[in-house]
Parts: structure tokens; sequence; C-alpha cells
């Protein structure tokens, strides 16, 4: 019995796994003029993934198989979520939502460079107007954002988030003032021309340094980096070039290295199962944010590349590991959220969560977005912004329909540094970090994470694996501490 549940949805895997190899090539390879198509080839899989995902059949094999262990009951348990929270939604909402998002997404990515946004702002309308709708019919308790937000971030509401974020917002431009009084400008340093093939090599090379299985994965490029679960045993990723800022692209690499790590390391036997992914998006975030902070804006990182990076890239070579060290951890207030440093990202987010939730809760219109976002960017980065091209339409998540989604970044964040806190109580980080020795790291990441997928929820998993429910106090310490000596201050 409990094999034929299992079969079904290995079955339904297999379509997800040609919709995410079309959404790949969308994103790497097609010819331009094939969009339109695809879109709606994408969304005709999709149609059919969700009619399967919401079949009477699948409603039944839950109901009435018995599970005979732990990991049986968790199948269960996610499944039935999934399943009930699919089965509320009429599928032509879903079908027109899909369809809707992927066209806008295309969109988007025409008018951004001029910032047009009112050439995009009729569809998005009608996207928000489509997740308002969605999200009354899934149901929330205190707001509607709170049930977009579920999907993402299982349990957690715009509350609990406010609660994390004030006292961040607080601790960060507090850094942030002290910082600027030092008058020191270390992000110089990477001003300067690299060709693409050059930061292509360094790329290449970075990847099998930190042991990204090739066998079962490869390095694209695409104008947002991500990471694609294309099926079993094939997680691609890919990166950018920034001609005149390298960095873009070696953070880019690891942080996407961290999702494929994540996904590669998922137990075999889970694959396609309710229970045969990450925790949650913010779990997710929480990996590719270690490899790519934690680990890759280390000074041991540094010290461990350092030869082969001169080697490389030998404009580099006047500088010290410890300089290169400072110019990857320059703070600096900045208008683009894929650029931001460490200490200033979360503000971004905080700016697009306040205004994705009061759009989702009905009390802004998107015609008020340009402003709004002026107004907000303001507020927590105290710039001014004055093309939509780097403001409010820098990021796809709106435009391609993911509203709730923006937060998990931060708490990614939040759970890499409280989840560090932990591993090095274990390990001997520095040192295993400088000799770029990093399975001892991916065995103990394998063993509290990895191989838990999502078994349990986010808070339950974070308990498990470091003691503790998530808070942003292991955050807050290892900014302080972390830049305290980047820029030799009291923080
Ligand atoms: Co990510």
């Amino acid at each position: 019995m409990f094999d034929e549940l299992r079969n079904y949805y290995k079955k339904i895997a297999k379509y997800s796994s040609a919709a995410s190899l079309l959404y790949w090539d969308m994103q790497t390879y097609m010819p331009k003029g094939a969009g339109n198509y695809r879109a709606e080839v994408i969304s005709e899989i999709s149609s059919f993934i969700f009619r399967m995902s919401t079949s009477d059949e699948l409603g039944k094999m839950l109901t009435d198989v018995q599970p005979s262990n732990e990991i049986e009951e968790a199948i269960i348990n996610v499944g039935r979520k999934e399943y009930d929270r699919y089965k509320k939604l009429p599928p032509e909402l879903y079908e027109e939502l899909t369809m809707l998002a992927t066209i806008l997404e295309m969109e988007w990515e025409k008018v951004k460079p001029k910032g047009d946004f009112f050439a995009v702002s009729p569809y998005l309308e009608k996207v928000v107007e489509l997740s308002r709708k969605v999200a009354e019919i899934l149901g929330y308790e205190n707001e509607p954002y709170d049930a977009l937000l579920d999907l993402f971030e299982p349990g957690m509401t715009a509350k609990e988030l406010e609660e994390i974020f004030i006292p961040l917002r607080k601790l960060t431009l507090d850094i942030l003032n002290k910082i600027e009084e030092t008058k020191i400008d270390y992000s110089k340093i990477f001003d300067v021309y690299i060709d693409k093939d050059t930061q292509k090599d360094f790329n290449e090379w970075l990847i099998q340094y930190l042991k990204y299985d090739l066998n079962k994965g490869r390095l694209d490029v695409s104008t947002h980096p991500f990471t694609n679960p294309i099926g079993l045993n094939d997680v691609r990723i890919t990166t950018r070039f920034i001609e005149n800022d390298i960095r873009n692209s070696i953070y880019s690499t690891i942080h996407e290295f961290g999702h494929a790590l994540y996904s590669l390391s998922i137990p075999e036997e889970f694959y396609g199962l309710p229970i045969g992914s990450s925790a949650s998006y913010g779990f997710d975030e929480s990996q590719s944010r270690f490899w790519e902070n934690i680990v890759g804006r280390s000074l041991s990182f540094w010290k461990g590349i350092y030869n082969k990076f001169i080697e490389l890239v030998p404009v580099f070579k006047r500088y010290s590991p410890e300089e290169l060290w400072r110019g990857v951890n320059a703070v600096k207030r900045s208008y683009i959220r894929t650029e931001a440093d460490e200490v200033t990202y979360n503000l971004h987010i905080m700016t697009r969560f306040e205004i994705e939730r009061a759009l989702i809760n009905g009390e802004v219109k998107v015609s008020d977005l340009p402003d709004l976002w002026r107004e907000k960017f303001n507020y927590y980065l105290g710039l001014t912004v004055d093309n939509n091209t780097i403001g409010c339409m820098q990021d796809p998540h709106w435009y391609g329909g993911s509203f709730g989604y923006f937060p998990t970044y931060s708490l990614g964040n939040i759970y890499a540094a409280q989840i560090f806190e932990k591993l090095k109580s274990d390990i001997n980080f520095d040192e295993v970090v400088e000799f770029g020795n990093f399975e001892p790291i991916k065995e103990w990441l394998c063993k509290k994470i990895y191989s838990k997928a999502k078994i349990y929820k986010p808070k339950e998993l974070m308990e498990i694996a470091t003691g503790k429910p998530p808070t942003s106090q292991a955050f807050m310490n290892y900014v302080k501490e972390k830049y305290s000596k980047v820029y030799n201050i009291n923080l």
C-alpha cells in the first residue's frame, strides 16, 4: 500500500523534472523568440502536475495508507498538508496565475533596463489580485500575507518577522554608522576590469575547489544566478560575469553551490517524495549564505584560495590575502540587493517585506509601488532611488508571482549564523577552511541538516540541529564579531 503512494509521488516527480529542465533551458540557452510558446508548454505541464497532485486517487491513498515508521508518517503529514492546500485552489485560478506570471516575468525582463514600470503594471495588478485570491482561499489567522509566507516558510508569520526585524534594523544602522565614521572604503580594491574569460576560468576552478560534483551538476551563465534541481543526481547552477566586479561572479557561484550541495545531499530514498527537499526556503537559503558568507567571505578562505586567485587573476597580486578579504567584506549602502554586503543586506529585505505585506493585505495599490519603494528605501537605507531599474524593478520575484519569498533571504542569514555557532563548537572551522578541507563541514551539515530533508518543520529542525529555536541573536553576534575585525573597530 505504501509502495503505491511512493510510486505515485515518484511519477509526479518525473513530470516536475521535465518542467524544471524546460525552465532551466528558458533561463540559459533558449532562443529569445521562443519565450511565449515555452511559457505555454511549462504551464501545460504544471497544470498536469497540479491535477495529479490534487487527484481523488492521491487523496484516497493518503487517507487509507498506514505508516509503519516515523519517516512514512512524515511523508503522509507533509503530503497531506500539500494535498489539502492544492485541493482548496480552483485549477483555473492556478493555471491563470502560473501562465500570467511566466509571461509577466519575461515582459519585466524586457522593460527592466528602461525602468518602464507602467509597461508591466497592468499585468502586475492582475498577478497581485490573483495572489490575494489565493491567500483568501488558503486562509490565515491574522492577515492575508501569512497565507503566502507559509508557502515558503511553513509556520512563520509576518508578526514574528516584524519582531525579528525591529532589533535587527536598529543594530544594523548602529554598525553602519560606526563603519561610516571610519571613512574607510575597502570596495575600491575590486573596482577593476576583469574580462569574462578570466572570470570564467577562476569560477570553474572554484567549483572544483569546493568539490561541487560535476558528474551531477554544471555551471552555466544567466542574468540572475539560480540553482535548479532538475532531477535525481542533476542539480545545476548558474552564475553571471560583471566585468567591473569579479566579486559578483565569485559569490554568485559559491552561493548557488551552497543550494546545490543541500539538494544533492538529500537522501536518495526520499527523492520525489513530499519530504524529499530542503526543510524550507529559509533553510535552503541558510545553506547558500553559509557557504557564500560564512565560509567564502572568511579570512581563512582567502588564505586558502589566495595563490590560485593571483595566478589566474594576476592584477590582484599587489594585495595580501587580508586586503582581499577586507575587499570582499566592504560595507556600503547600495541600491541592489544581490550586490549588498552582509551588514546591509537585511535592510533590502525589510524594504521588500513591508511593501509586499501591504500589497497582499490590500493596503496599497500596484500603481503606488515606485513611490512606496522610494519612501521605504530611504527609510531603511537612507538612499534616494531615482529610477525603477535599480528600484522596484530590480528583482524578478514579484513579476514571477512569488509574494512571501523575500523574507526567506533574511531568515537564511539568521539560520546560517545560528547553525555556524553550533558547528564551530564541534569543528575547528578556521583550520579546515584555510586548508580547503571542506569535508568535515559538509559531513556535519549533512548529519545535522541535509539528511533530515523536510521531515521536520523549520523551527523543529533548528532546535534539533542547534538546541535552540531560531532567533537573530547568533546573527547579531556574528556580524559584530566579524566586522569589528574587518574595520578594526569596537562594535
Ligand atoms: Co539563494
